[in-house]
């Protein structure tokens, strides 16, 4: 007689629950603090001989929730970093108003300061000097302990597939790729709370790509991080971004996780479509599209 074995391992797959990770996605709920808080921020800009006003953006509201990877999806010239050198200090406010974990970016610079790195498209570096001079400037700057910060980049970069050798060379020497990978490093020396991210992928070839998009899923893993990053590549977006807000012309033209973005249009138009119908429903143009033409020829 055969004995039916009843170990508990033997049942259904229910039994060998699979943990799924603790992400917190979408608006934070009432009562959570955001990690950044974007309220009616508006920024203009006079252009050309005839001062003309540009609202480089316009009106943009957006909470973001501790661990989020936040992406702001547009064309050229549709605001995007316009919007992230706001949120960094460097510009500004016309309008509106933003917070850092509770702290207003104009009240509390200083605090907000602290708590935010920002990396742009093309990273400023002592360009004769080495990664590991312009590293361990940084580290000076932001009152770092040398030895500590050197150690922690030769870290960083190992991940990226930096070897220390490269890190001893001028940052001249080095691929666009590698460049950006040493500004990132650079932006996690201090440790952010919230990392801006300006087109953090852009140039680089299809594995540098990877290798950092891959890192960006790291760091806010490994370094509880608020990332806040701007792209033009959709894949990019639907990869990495808990949720993405569509900017338009200064404007966000719609806001969601990419599923739901999906969604969204699936049910207006009764197809399946991609993401880069969502974004051409939404905006009515192409990422290739060139929005500082447009403006330039209403200028004349
Ligand atoms: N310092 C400035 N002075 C005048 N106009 C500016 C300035 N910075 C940006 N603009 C204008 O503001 C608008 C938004 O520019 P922004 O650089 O934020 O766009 P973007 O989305 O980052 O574009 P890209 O994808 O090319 O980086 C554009 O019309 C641009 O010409
Ligand atoms: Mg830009």
């Amino acid at each position: 007689m055969i004995e039916v074995m009843d170990e508990p391992k033997s049942t259904t797959p229910m039994a060998t629950p699979v943990r799924e990770p603790l992400r917190r996605v979408g608006p934070p709920p009432s009562g959570e603090q955001p990690a950044l808080l974007i309220e009616h921020a508006t920024k203009r800009f006079i252009v050309g001989r005839k001062k003309k006003a540009v609202v480089a953006v316009n009106d943009v509201t957006m909470s973001i929730r501790r661990g989020e990877i936040y992406g702001i999806l547009g064309a050229n010239g549709s605001g995007k970093s316009t919007l992230i050198r706001l949120v960094s200090t460097l510009l500004t406010l016309d309008g509106g108003r933003v917070e850092v974990l509770g702290h207003d970016i104009v009240r509390d610079e200083m605090a907000v300061k602290q708590l935010i790195n920002r990396v742009s498209v093309d990273a400023a570096f002592f360009k004769k000097l080495s990664p590991h001079e312009n590293l361990a400037y940084a580290a000076r700057l932001y009152g770092l302990d040398a030895k500590r910060a050197r150690a922690e980049a030769i870290a960083i970069m190992a991940r990226l597939g930096i070897g220390e050798k490269r890190l001893s060379r001028p940052v001249e020497q080095m691929s666009r790729g590698m460049q950006q990978k040493v500004a990132i490093a650079r932006a996690l020396l201090t440790s952010p709370t919230v990392l801006l991210l300006d087109e953090p992928t852009t140039g680089l070839d299809p594995r540098s790509k990877l290798d950092v998009q891959t890192f960006i899923e790291e760091v806010r893993d490994t370094h509880d991080a608020t990332i806040l990053l701007t792209t033009h590549d959709l894949t990019e977006a639907e990869r990495l971004c808990d949720r993405i807000a569509l900017i338009n012309d200064g404007r966000i033209v719609a806001e969601g996780t990419p599923a739901e973005l999906i969604t969204m249009i699936a049910r207006d138009y009764g197809k399946e479509p991609t993401l880069e119908s969502v974004f051409m429903t939404f905006t009515g143009k192409s990422l290739d599209d060139d929005l500082d033409d447009d403006k330039n020829e209403d200028d004349e």
